[in-house]
């Protein structure tokens, strides 16, 4: 799909579905929560940081963090974005792409679930790894192109709406080409098991079970 067919799609699911995590294409709560709750443990206690939620949709993955935090949502989908700001998020309607937001700016940029819908991800992943300040991270979450489960999917899905999905070690080496490859590390998710994994290896052979993953790197220093 193209850039403005995704940003109808998204203002229509928050226009039919309002602030549920519907309007983000999460299957149901119990699909969101095991995802969200993993993955805000992984990062550990934060306080006081400036955060960047990219393509934050109605904003419930971060709004946890927008008491103790300085929080932007960033989103082209207007409608998502009116239930993000409802969320304590600092709403910003803008093209991940091309972020307004000046270098080193945010101790810490999320984006889950976005770079499915991007086919230049690289591009994103540079202009996001450009706004975090060094020392921080950049954590992005996407689905994972080796797992049997989604293979077995795509042979009877009808609508194959997210054509993206990325391998472990693809995204590994963007990470160290933007410059975000410090002290990399991996979350796996293995649905439908409830299962999750952590870890600084990439490529193990029970990857061909993980269904999506997500990876952290810090910006190099100086
Ligand atoms: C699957 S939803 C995920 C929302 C949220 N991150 C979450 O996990 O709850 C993807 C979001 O990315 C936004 N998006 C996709 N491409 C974008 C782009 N190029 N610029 C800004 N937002 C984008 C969509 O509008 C949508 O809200």
């Amino acid at each position: 799909m193209q850039n403005s067919n995704w940003k109808q799609y998204f203002d229509q699911k928050a226009t039919t579905h309002g602030a549920s995590v519907k309007s983000s294409d999460y299957y149901d709560d119990k699909s969101f929560y095991l995802q969200r709750d993993n993955i805000l443990q992984w990062l550990g206690d934060i306080k006081g940081n400036v955060i960047l939620d990219a393509g934050c949709g109605v904003g419930a993955f971060t709004e946890p963090l927008a008491s103790d935090n300085d929080v932007y949502g960033v989103d082209f989908s207007a409608k998502s974005l009116e239930f993000a700001a409802k969320r304590g998020l600092k709403a910003c309607q803008g093209d991940l792409m091309a972020l307004t937001f000046e270098d080193d700016f945010f101790d810490l940029v999320l984006c889950i679930g976005v770079i499915q819908l991007i086919p230049d991800y690289v591009g994103v992943i540079n202009e996001l790894a450009r706004v975090v300040k060094p020392g921080g991270t950049l954590l992005v979450q996407t689905l994972h192109r080796g797992s049997i489960q989604r293979k077995l999917l795509r042979l009877i899905e009808k609508d194959k709406k997210f054509d993206r999905m990325y391998s472990i070690n693809e995204l590994e080496d963007v990470y160290r080409i933007c410059g975000v490859g410090e002290n990399i590390e991996f979350m796996k998710m293995f649905h439908p098991f409830s299962y999750v994994s952590h870890g600084k290896t990439g490529d193990t052979p029970s990857n061909i079970f993980c269904t999506s993953f997500a990876i952290k790197g810090q910006k190099k220093r100086g």
